[in-house]
């Protein structure tokens, strides 16, 4: 960015105060107007609930739950941008008229953090922003915040079958909120976290400026890959460098039934999935499946190597020959297709492009863990049968170990990588809208959660960013101190959330970006 913008930026700020007022949508719009080109039509990007389009946008679909909160005031307005400018008079007039702001990018936050509030706020939501420039003779890309994976993964096999980049499964999760929490999927053991193949990042912070990574230094530059990027500005784009893949790679899925055979199976991926060569990705599902079958739970053993299948067999025969994988289990393809196969995607690539690619749509609650010892048998054996009393519930784990181990914990905020042997993400679904259907099966999650205790990482108990959890702790709208917001912030962080808390206040000093699990200020 010229230095002329940024001493405009700064002449910009001069007129602005905060004061704490009861705004009117006409009042924040005006400001928007001045703020951008005083002859500009805001109606383009700025929507308001005397408007026809404003209800559609108020609520993400990605989980209805978050739509009983008690969080649940609508927003002033709905910002939706289409450059930096206007993300900043967004700021500037929030500030101004004292609302608070949420980013939304992909809407996928697990409590609705990005488009909900307990006070009068607005909703900058990014999903204008969201063109891909690749550069493969570089191999690297710039990616707007706004884009989803699966336009990532699309744009990226348009100009070559032999890069990917490492990030998650689902192709509808928005790019902002995902590489801000670290974001992991089936390249994590071969190239780590979405968040450490992040380059460099372009963010309006609350007072406007826009920064690069030079301009912004590398204290935020670091956090804001795994430390969440709500608590420090809006990112907009993001520089990420591609990593190579072969023009084949083979995928299977391996359905079992829950029985003794299965739980040993279980007890092997246990010990060997975090150490197998890093191109080989086994992740383990065990779910309620809704069929007739004798055993409705069962496990599912999905994996994506980054090779051929002759290369594979012999691999799994030395490693895990327990799983007993055949040639027939397994499919040869290209990267490309492996994701699709991964999102349960037909085999056509435009699939991954806009929204609709999100089957998962439901009233969902999530927890997560992380396990440092193998999880003896008998767990196992108990988690089946309380699966059995609940139904549409998942328990997916994503084996570490690989690149995730060659990566000091301090690195980026997300701190979950030697000693990791894999992830567990706890999800339970449900169909029936209402409070009381919803406490059920929260309920249900939470005591499930409560059992695991001693089996998973402890003092304290980790968690991951992303499956961001609400139970883990709150800071009252981002009023807590950091004494106080340690509890939850060092589950998510362990040691580096202190280090968030002192970027925080350099960057942020007035806590303006906050919310339910912002990261505090700092205390000396
Ligand atoms: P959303 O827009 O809701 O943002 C999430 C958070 O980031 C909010 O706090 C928001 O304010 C902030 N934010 C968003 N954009 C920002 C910006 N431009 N600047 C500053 N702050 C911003 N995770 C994973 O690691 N691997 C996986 O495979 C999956 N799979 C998956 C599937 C499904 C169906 C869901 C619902 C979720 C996942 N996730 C996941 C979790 C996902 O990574 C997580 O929910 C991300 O935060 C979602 O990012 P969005 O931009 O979509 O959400």
């Amino acid at each position: 960015m010229s230095h002329s913008i940024l001493v405009a930026t700064c002449v910009l700020l001069v007129t602005i105060t905060f004061i704490d007022a009861i705004v009117t949508n006409n009042e924040f719009v005006s400001c928007m107007t001045n703020f951008v080109l005083p002859f500009a039509n805001t109606s383009r990007y700025v929507f308001t609930e005397d408007m026809p389009m404003y209800s559609s946008l108020v609520l993400s679909q990605h989980n209805p739950r978050c739509s009983n909160s008690t969080l649940s005031q609508k927003p002033l307005g709905i910002v939706m941008p289409q450059n930096e400018y206007e993300i900043r008079a967004a700021i500037l007039c929030s500030q101004k008229h004292g609302l608070q702001v949420r980013v939304r990018s992909g809407g996928h936050d697990y409590e609705g953090l990005s488009y909900l509030c307990k006070t009068s706020f607005v909703v900058i939501d990014m999903s204008n922003l969201r063109s891909i420039s690749v550069d493969i003779h570089d191999e690297t890309a710039w990616v707007q915040s706004g884009a989803t994976l699966g336009e990532l993964y699309y744009s990226i096999a348009q100009e070559s079958h032999t890069h990917g980049f490492p990030a998650g499964i689902c192709p509808s999760v928005g790019v902002g909120g995902h590489f801000s929490g670290g974001g992991f999927g089936a390249m994590v053991r071969k190239y780590g976290l979405a968040a450490d193949n992040v380059v460099d990042a372009y963010l309006v912070d609350a007072k406007g400026r826009f920064l690069d990574r030079e301009a912004m230094g590398e204290d935020l530059f670091w956090a804001i890959r795994g430390g969440g990027g709500s608590s420090f500005g809006v990112i907009v784009s993001w520089k990420i460098k591609l990593v190579r893949v072969p023009p084949t790679v083979t995928v299977f899925n391996v359905h079992k039934n829950m029985d003794h055979h299965t739980n040993e199976i279980i007890h092997h991926w246990q010990n060997v999935a975090y150490k197998m060569r890093n191109e080989l990705f086994i992740r383990l599902v065990i779910q309620y499946i809704h069929d007739n079958k004798t055993t409705p739970v069962q496990a599912l053993f999905n994996s994506l190597f980054l090779g051929e299948l002759k290369d594979l067999l012999p691999l799994m025969n030395e490693s895990f020959p327990q799983l007993g994988l055949k040639p027939t289990d397994c499919m040869e393809m290209s990267w490309i297709e492996s994701v699709l196969y991964f999102a349960g995607l037909e085999k056509s690539p435009k699939l991954l492009l806009g929204n609709k690619t999100d089957p998962y749509v439901s009233y969902f609650k999530a927890k997560s863990d992380f396990v440092t010892k193998p999880i003896p048998k008998q767990v196992f054996v108990d988690i089946q049968e309380k699966f059995l009393q609940q139904k549409l519930v998942f328990m997916i784990m994503d084996p570490y170990g690989g690149r995730m181990s060659e990566i000091s914990d301090a690195h980026l905020p997300f701190p979950h990588r030697r000693g990791t042997l894999y992830n567990i993400q706890y999800l339970v679904k449900w169909e029936v809208n209402g409070i009381r259907a919803s406490n059920k099966h929260i309920h249900w999650l939470r005591e499930l959660y409560k059992y695991m205790k001693p089996y998973v990482s402890k003092h304290p108990r980790h968690a991951y960013l992303n499956y961001r959890d609400l139970d883990l702790g709150t800071n009252n709208q981002g009023n807590m101190s950091y004494s106080e917001a340690i509890v939850w912030g060092e589950k998510y962080f362990k040691r580096n959330f202190k280090r968030l808390a002192r970027v925080k206040s350099m960057i942020d000093p007035d806590n303006f970006f906050r919310n339910e699990q912002s990261i505090p200020l700092h205390q000396n």
